[in-house]
């Protein structure tokens, strides 16, 4: 039986208090998820119980129980306390997959501060626009990523103090910076966790925009009452489950299903901080049993690639229950995991800004291979005309995907941004910024974004970031930067350069340009594909027609252009 049961029931006897009941919150009640997540599970008598089972880069090994999780967070909490970290000062984990992430998270969240997890692959710019803008005072990293903080630090006055959780003592330390490691330290039996309220905030994610810098997304504690609720029920997670969610906390799905969700719910979750490999996935289920896997598209299409014959070397029989979010998931990758696994990878869809899952394929319900499902019981989802943005009425009729604001785990705002955060907003309707249709049953199909946003492999990356990039470079006069196809991505990033006049398109130019962007970027951001072109198509006021160009690389019909040459 799964955890939902029956979805037509649940929708109509639907209230958030179930979720606050369970979790013996009232209103007005102290809420840390940080507290949700360790303590609670420890008074609840799982304090034996395996929390976090990790495996790193060569063959590297370690585990920790629910006691564990909680000592040693509140570990990380008081050093972070003792150097002076107070409520709501926003501290950045810049980790990769390593125990240390998720533990950070939780000791920071503890003493009430703000959680900034960034994607460890960022480049030396994209990390300096997230700190700059956050006013981030102390960001957490490793030996080997210090060296792009170090490049920056020095234009974040607010940035006080560097910790390095892997230093062996032997390099020197450059002013700012410390060491810091769990194995070392004592651990902190007692911890006084700081009063955070259900609108204290919580983490701060950033997504990119199709302009200006990206958005940081600020969420609070009471964000806890979705993404249990939706781990329960969405992702079925039981008491004795052994999950895997892939993604990396820098994301949301990382920290939202890949550590609030299972551990508020007290389930054993593994991680693999190794790069992908079908043959490592598989060993690694086989190994730990994973029962509750939660991955993306752009992976399972790699699995998929990878053959079929590889998955019949491992015993993969602990899977039940297989989801999927972040990009469309083709009917195809579906039908496939049903012949493979047994089971049919269920997609899910929601943001960073939504915090939670918004719509979904339940277990139990019927499968729609291609369809996002229906939304989460207590969402009120509609796909809007994007003229009048009043509901579209009949079934099949693409308009743009909004959510009546008010479920739990929704952005409160965008970090000192409160227009663009306004702007989400048309007829007391949140707007997604995507577009698609619903069924005469009520299923939801995806049709596309409704901005310029690329989204490859699951990662969204803004053109604004890229072109800013290669306008940096001393040889690109003009840039324009658009989704291309992919077979396995989706969407790969396509760059078209003006080169200044002086410079000669060549294989050698191509590679400084390349180099140049890449210390700027993230390695998921950097273009696939770079055409030189003589000039870029604008309206007529001068904006480029990232449109046009986007139209040419998927084959559509263009049209006319001369509205198009109109736009502002
Ligand atoms: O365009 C949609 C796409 O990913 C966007 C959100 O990206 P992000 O904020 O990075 O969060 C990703 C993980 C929650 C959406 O606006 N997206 C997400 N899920 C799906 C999807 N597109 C199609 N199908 C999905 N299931």
């Amino acid at each position: 039986m799964s955890n939902i049961g029956s979805y037509e029931k649940r929708v109509k006897n639907f209230n958030w208090s179930i979720s606050e009941k369970e979790l013996g919150y009232k209103e007005g009640d102290d809420l840390n998820i940080g507290w949700y997540c360790s303590d609670r599970i420890c008074q609840m008598g799982k304090a034996n119980k395996p929390a976090l089972i990790w495996e790193g880069l060569g063959g590297k090994k370690n585990s920790y129980t629910f006691n564990d999780v909680r000592l040693a967070t509140n570990t990380i909490s008081l050093f972070l306390k003792k150097i002076g970290v107070k409520n709501e000062d926003r501290v950045c984990l810049f980790l990769d997959k390593i125990p240390e992430l998720y533990l950070g998270f939780i000791g920071i969240l503890k003493i009430g501060a703000i959680a900034q997890p960034l994607f460890s692959a960022f480049g030396d710019e994209s990390l300096h626009v997230r700190l700059e803008n956050a006013e981030t005072t102390v960001i957490i990293t490793q030996r080997k990523h210090v060296a792009k903080v170090r490049k920056i630090k020095d234009k974040i006055p607010n940035l006080k103090h560097v910790i390095i959780v892997d230093h062996d003592g032997k390099k020197p330390l450059r002013e700012g910076e410390m060491i810091f490691s769990l194995k070392e330290e004592t651990p902190v039996e007692e911890l006084e966790i700081f009063p955070t309220k259900a609108e204290s905030p919580s983490v701060l994610h950033y997504t990119s925009g199709t302009t200006g810098q990206p958005k940081g997304v600020k969420h609070v504690h009471y964000s806890l009452i979705g993404q249990y609720l939706t781990a329960k029920w969405v992702l079925d997670l039981k008491d004795n489950d052994i999950y895997w969610c892939t993604a990396d906390p820098g994301w949301v799905t990382g920290t939202s299903y890949g550590i609030i969700g299972p551990w508020s719910l007290g389930v054993t979750q593994c991680v693999l901080d190794t790069g992908f490999s079908a043959e490592a996935w598989y060993k690694f289920i086989e190994k730990q049993k994973v029962t509750v896997w939660y991955s993306a598209p752009t992976a399972i299409r790699s699995l998929m690639k990878a053959g079929d014959e590889v998955i019949k070397k491992h015993d993969l029989s602990s899977l039940r229950h297989l989801a999927s979010v972040g990009e469309p998931l083709n009917s195809e990758a579906v039908i496939w995991s049903k012949k493979v696994f047994g089971k049919h990878f269920l997609d899910t869809y929601w943001q960073t800004e939504t915090g939670a899952i918004m719509l979904t394929n339940f277990p139990g319900m019927k499968v729609k291979p291609g369809s996002m499902g229906k939304p989460f019981p207590g969402i009120t989802a509609e796909v809007l005309d994007p003229k009048s943005f009043e509901p579209v009425e009949e079934p099949g009729k693409i308009g743009l995907i909004a959510f009546k604001p008010g479920w739990p785990s929704m952005m409160r705002t965008y970090w000192n941004n409160e227009d663009t955060y306004k702007a989400k907003f048309a007829n007391d309707w949140y707007l997604s910024g995507d577009r698609a249709s619903i069924d005469k049953e009520g299923y939801y199909w995806f049709v596309g974004r409704d901005d310029d946003v690329i989204n490859t492999g699951g990662h969204l990356v803004s053109p604004f970031e890229v072109e800013s990039a290669l306008l940096e470079h001393e040889a690109v006069a003009e840039s324009a930067v658009v989704a291309k196809p992919d077979e396995v991505n989706m969407e790969v990033v396509k760059a078209f350069v003006v080169i200044k006049p002086g410079f000669e398109p060549s294989e050698e130019l191509e590679l400084k340009i390349m180099n140049f962007i890449r210390k700027k970027l993230s390695p998921l951001a950097m273009p696939q594909e770079t055409e030189y072109v003589d000039s870029l198509p604008k309206t007529r006021s001068g904006k480029i027609m990232r449109r046009l160009l986007h139209a040419k690389e998927w084959g559509e019909e263009i049209g006319d252009t001369s509205t198009l040459e109109d736009e502002e």
